[in-house]
């Protein structure tokens, strides 16, 4: 059925809702004044040009000038509809949610089909979860991880479960709780091939959590060699679905999102049991991407927290190939990787299980900055005492030192190659020097900073800019002015678009701005709004543009009154009567400027 959500739900949304704790839940702000600060999320930045001001309900960035609502940075974050937006707001602030008949052909249907596989999703993991945990079927599956040393209560904290070794049982579990062949079908949880057969079968089950700690995802690991040497993966994930996006999330985000904000740093380690294995030693702002390469996205959902990266990926070639693309991405994203290395032991649910937390504790105190890290593989990597080998060896670590983001970085990098591998600075510094220039940089930062409004701010916009930044002015301008009064298109637009939300009595700065069908005007608004331009002053101001803007309008209907007057009188016969009105009605534009 057609579902949209009512008018008053999302009003009482955006009443309820406190911008700066949604925002803070992405991105670390700090107080000045009534605007609240912090690095954006919308684009690579270490000084803060993101702002957010909580009494106009509105956020916005200085330098990528991304800015909106609260309902337009959820959408934006999360990459959701607007429906989907208010209804995480609405869940938050403890609004219930109401539908109005829409029947009008404009509107959309909701489609709730995302919901309806979250809400699979918890019901499977909590079934998979009993099955370990309280049946004979999972007993076996359970010995197993508890031999890996994870306690019953992380066991519990991570929902971590069984499938059947019957690849038909969850089918038949599913229809008995009335889910149609249809949805399940586009679940993930089957076979694409026989839609009747699980996915998973006889594996021990993680459940992948989103940010807000619903379950959208599994992974499943094998439990035993595979008989006859059919060798099954040692990991089936599920692969990208409505719900989940596996380079957008990562495995315990939802667990460590406290610690990574209080901490300042996170730890990207390889998979599922290294990532539990952090949190059971009480290292909670560990994380891990799932069984895919670190992707720029998943940076982005901890850049806005953390000063330092922590890369525990194996020490293997794949692992140390993986660390140093880290680095790099780290990097252009201007924020400080150290690579720890593990003593005693390959991976830390290993560390764990042999040494206990003080081993791995230890270890992350000993965590390398990233360019030592480099240097000193560089050096195993080539013969550094020869002259082609050094080189070898600075060419690279130059791509190292194309990553960082300012020239004291690069130019620290320089000297610390010319002292590690003995050259002369100059050298060090010409060779860098021609291959940078002979390469196309390939990574700039992730916005367009060209994007300019070609809004031109003139005494019509000042004026109805003063007013958006107190809109109880409206009133006053209303009784003054109308749309004709206005030169500017722009501003005359604005001026009709403050009139309608007058009229439907919304003269919330939010209503205004979702007015704005146009994206420049949009985005000038509030960028002028946040800037605070307007704010000190803004009675006398607008008093002063009222009396500007009627002036102006009236000068401009004398002028076209004489010319009309000097048409009829140059005209024979004169019509009498009207010259008579024309000039009437001059003198009463003439005394009406006089006063
Ligand atoms: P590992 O092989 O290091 O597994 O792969 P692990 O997490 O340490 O698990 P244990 O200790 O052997 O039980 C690291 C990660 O790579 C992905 C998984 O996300 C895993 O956690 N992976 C690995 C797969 O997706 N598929 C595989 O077949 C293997
Ligand atoms: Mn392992």
């Amino acid at each position: 059925m057609a579902e949209l959500i009512s008018k008053e739900t999302i009003d009482a949304v955006s009443r309820a809702t406190d911008i700066v704790s949604v925002v803070s839940e992405y991105v670390h702000l700090e107080q000045k004044g009534n605007q609240w600060w912090g690095c954006c999320p919308f684009h690579s930045e270490k000084t803060p040009s993101f702002s957010v001001t909580p009494d106009k309900n509105l956020y916005y960035c200085f330098g990528c000038h991304a800015g909106g609502n609260v309902t337009k940075f959820i959408m934006e974050m999360e990459k959701i509809s607007f429906p989907e937006a208010i209804k995480i707001l609405a869940k938050k602030s403890g609004v219930r949610i109401e539908y109005e008949n829409g029947g009008a052909e404009s509107f959309q249907p909701v489609d709730n089909t995302k919901e309806l596989l979250i809400d699979l999703y918890t019901k499977v993991s909590g079934s998979f979860h009993y099955l370990l945990t309280q049946t004979q079927e999972g007993k076996s599956a359970l010995g197993y991880i508890l031999s890996r040393g994870l306690s019953m209560e992380t066991i519990e904290k991570f929902k971590l479960g069984y499938s059947p070794a019957n690849r038909r049982w969850l089918k038949v579990f599913l229809r008995q709780k009335k889910y149609s062949d249809e949805f399940l079908e586009k679940s993930g949880l089957f076979s694409k091939k026989y839609p009747d057969v699980a996915f998973f079968s006889d594996r021990l089950m993680f459940p992948i959590f989103d940010r807000h700690g619903q379950v959208v995802a599994f992974g499943g690991r094998r439990l035993r060699e595979d008989e006859e040497g059919m060798k099954s993966p040692k990991y089936l994930n599920s692969g990208d679905l409505i719900q989940y996006k596996k380079g957008e999330t990562l495995y315990a985000f939802n667990f460590a999102k406290n610690s990574i904000q209080k901490e300042k740093k996170v730890i990207f380690c390889e998979g599922y049991m290294d990532c539990i294995a952090y949190h059971q030693c009480g290292i909670t702002y560990a994380v891990a991407p799932l069984g895919t390469a670190l992707t720029d996205e998943q940076i982005k959902l901890v850049k806005g927290f953390v000063n330092e990266i922590l890369l525990s990926f194996d020490s293997d070639g794949a692992g140390q190939n993986a660390t140093k693309r880290a680095i790099l991405m780290c990097r252009q994203h201007n924020i400080t990787a150290k690579v720890i290395k593990l003593q005693g032991g390959k991976d830390p649910a290993e560390i764990m299980l042999k040494f206990g937390k003080e081993s791995l504790t230890n270890d992350i105190n000993c965590a390398i900055l990233d360019s030592d890290y480099l240097l000193k593989s560089l050096a195993q990597e080539f013969p550094v005492d020869t002259p082609e080998g050094k080189v070898k060896a600075c060419l690279g670590f130059f791509s190292y030192i194309d990553a960082l983001q300012t020239d004291i970085q690069k130019e620290s990098c320089l000297e610390l190659v010319s002292q590690t591998f003995k050259i002369s600075m100059e050298a060090v510094r010409r060779d860098y020097l021609n291959r940078d220039s002979a390469r196309n940089r390939s990574f700039s930062e992730t916005v367009d900073d060209k994007i300019e409004t070609s809004i031109k701010v003139n005494a019509e916009l000042r004026t109805l800019l003063a007013v958006l930044s107190d809109t109880s002015k409206f009133e006053m301008m209303i009784e003054e002015i109308s749309d004709s009064d206005f030169e500017d298109p722009v501003a005359r637009n604005m001026f009709s678009i403050l009139k309608q939300c007058y009229q439907q009595d919304n003269l919330s700065f939010e209503a205004v701005v979702n007015h704005c069908q146009d994206n420049s005007l949009q985005q000038f608004i509030i960028g002028t709004i946040a800037s605070g331009e307007f704010k000190t002053n803004t009675e006398q101001m607008i008093k002063d543009g009222i009396a500007m803007i009627k002036n102006k309008s009236l000068e401009k209907k004398r002028d076209d009154l004489l010319e009309k007057i000097e048409e009829q009188q140059r005209m024979s016969p004169q019509n009498i009567e009207e010259l008579k009105r024309l000039i009437a009605e001059k003198m009463d534009i003439d005394r009406k400027l006089k006063q």
